[in-house]
């Protein structure tokens, strides 16, 4: 038994403690950008044991060794790769993982007997400098006990370390919230082995390819042999049973509703928490369903708020596995045992994008993919002529825009589009009319069979609509290229073309929300191709 002493990260004196004690062989738990990490000296092979004791970790389980300087590498490994070189140049410091084959200075505990070791280096503060200070390159397995999801803070370190280890260093909560990617550099294309807040594309965008290894996405049989040898075990898992439910937010939110049991607790995104308020349920949440890294930094300290009660079941919403949300899925795939109902009747995404994006043109290629195409620009000119509720509404609030047979769109347009409040008021009362019309559609066209379905919506993300889907397409296009577009299209000068995009959302906002990203400079049939070669998520099942 242990005295575990409580450091902290902004105490100079208490860094240059938590160094001495692992100089000398001691266990002391850091904080990282990613998660609290269980460090030892990685050369100590009496150290090391003692991680595998505190714990309860398999001994088949490799460390991964955490260093602060670049130079530190070339003892610890045979060679450093170019992929590797390429990789440590654009992500460290931070959360990446590489393995490359090890040196005889790791000793065979800290690798499981691998002959290979992952090296990081980390990006928080206090880690590098605890580094420093040991003087030796640190093995930091997550500080959690074995099987429960990884410590995000100082008292998640405290709830399952405390009288195990010398001494927990705080350093309030962890940024990222998910375990560093983990790559095998010693394979050509690299492969990721876990994902993390590094996604698979930018490595690729680094490389020119990646891999991911099989295990990320499904349990693997007992017996079977796995790269990470960590990816086999039963992990990131509460007390209670976590049922995950996967498909549109609002479609999960309602199976959720459905499903739910005395004693079960819910785990949801944040636009959903007011829907348990009478159910008497648990309820804690992970961001919101648009924000990947809010879901990282928040999925284990909700996962692990529900250990503090009674709950047998947890009914969750399933994040979309797209980015950085691919290991948010992961993990939850995991806690999950890899059991997820999908919850779609019917395949429902969104393409989205400013204008000259080409998004029409992307809406086109899928109709050649067989997908059926609910264009929300012409729902909402169908609603104004035929909609009474609407109409009344909307000339109610603007009179000007009434003309001889009916509605003038342009008139509305120009009233809403002059100041700020009234274009709030127009989209208040357009928007709900019109997601409400493309839902009832979908469910039209769900009874004639048509399971795939794009909706294809300028102000997407603006009305909710991305709710629906189960994942959204933002296109992109270099600005000079939209301009010429528009001017083309529209008949309109350089001017009046810039200042409509003034108007919208930049690229940057698209690229923030959009699960999937297309950059769309090239021919049609170079969209084309893309679409049907390199996008797994919208390939004919
Ligand atoms: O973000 C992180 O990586 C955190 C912080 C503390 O740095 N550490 C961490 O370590 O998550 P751990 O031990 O919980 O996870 C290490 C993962 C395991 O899945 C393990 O199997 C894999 O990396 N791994 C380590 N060395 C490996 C090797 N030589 N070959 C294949 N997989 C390896
Ligand atoms: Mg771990």
């Amino acid at each position: 038994m242990h005295n575990t002493l409580d450091l902290k990260s902004k105490n100079e004196k208490d860094i240059l403690r938590a160094g001495d004690i692992l100089k000398h062989g001691g266990l002391v738990a850091i904080p990282t950008e990613t998660v609290y990490g269980l460090a030892a000296d990685a050369t100590n092979e009496e150290a090391v044991k003692q991680i595998f004791v505190a714990k309860g970790r398999p001994q088949d389980n490799p460390l991964i060794v955490h260093i602060s300087e670049m130079s530190e590498i070339y003892a610890l490994v045979k060679e450093v790769p170019q992929a590797a070189v390429l990789l440590a140049e654009h992500f460290w410091p931070g959360p990446l993982t590489i393995i490359m084959k090890k040196s005889d200075a790791i000793p065979a505990i800290t690798s499981a007997n691998l002959d290979s070791v992952g090296i990081r280096m980390p990006e928080h503060a206090a880690a590098r400098a605890v580094i420093k200070a040991s003087g030796v390159p640190l093995a930091a397995p997550s500080a959690n006990t074995s099987g429960k999801p990884s410590p995000t803070t100082a008292q998640h370190v405290r709830d399952d370390m405390e009288g195990k280890i010398d001494a927990i260093l705080d350093g309030g909560a962890c940024d990222v919230g998910v375990e560093s990617t983990v790559v095998d550099a010693t394979c050509t294309p690299v492969r990721v082995l876990r994902p993390g807040a590094i996604t698979v594309e930018q490595i690729a965008a680094v490389l020119g390819e990646a891999t991911v290894d099989k295990a990320v996405f499904g349990e693997v049989s007992p017996g079977e042999i796995v790269r990470a040898p960590g990816m086999k075990y039963r992990h990131y898992a509460p007390k209670a049973e976590v049922l995950l439910f996967s498909g549109a937010p609002s479609k999960t939110n309602d199976a959720i509703l459905d499903n739910l049991c005395e004693d079960d607790g819910v785990l949801c995104f944040d636009e959903y928490k007011n829907c348990y308020e009478d159910s008497g349920a648990i309820v804690h949440t992970y961001g919101s369903y648009r924000d990947k890294q809010a879901q990282g930094r928040l999925l284990f300290s909700s996962l692990r708020a529900f250990d503090k009660t009674d709950c047998k079941r947890i009914l969750a919403q399933a994040p979309r596995p797209f980015g950085e949300g691919f290991a948010v899925a992961n993990r939850i795939n995991k806690a999950a045992g890899f059991h997820v109902k999908s919850v779609d009747t019917a395949r429902v995404i969104g393409v989205t994008g400013a204008s000259g994006s080409g998004k029409s043109t992307v809406a086109k290629c899928l109709t050649k993919m067989g997908w059926h195409i609910i264009n929300a620009d012409e729902v909402y000119h169908q609603l104004l002529t035929c909609d009474c509720a609407l109409r009344k509404n909307l000339l109610q609030h603007f009179p000007d825009a009434w003309a001889a047979n009916g509605i003038d769109r342009s008139v509305l347009a120009a009233v809403a589009f002059a100041n700020a409040n009234s274009l709030l008021t127009l989209n208040a009362i357009t928007h709900p009319s019109v997601r409400a019309e493309i839902l009832r559609r979908i469910k039209v066209l769900k009874t004639q069979k048509i399971t795939k379905i794009v909706i294809d919506a300028p102000l997407l993300f603006e009305s909710n609509l991305d709710m629906d889907c189960q994942f959204v397409i933002g296109v992109t296009v270099p600005r000079t290229e939209a301009i010429c577009r528009i001017m083309k299209r529209d008949e309109i000068t350089i001017e009046q073309a810039h200042m409509r995009l003034d108007s919208q959302p930049r690229d940057a906002f698209y690229r923030k929300y959009a699960d999937i990203i297309i950059e769309n400079a090239g021919t049609e049939a170079e969209l084309q191709s893309t679409l049907e070669n390199e996008l797994e998520a919208i390939k004919a099942k």
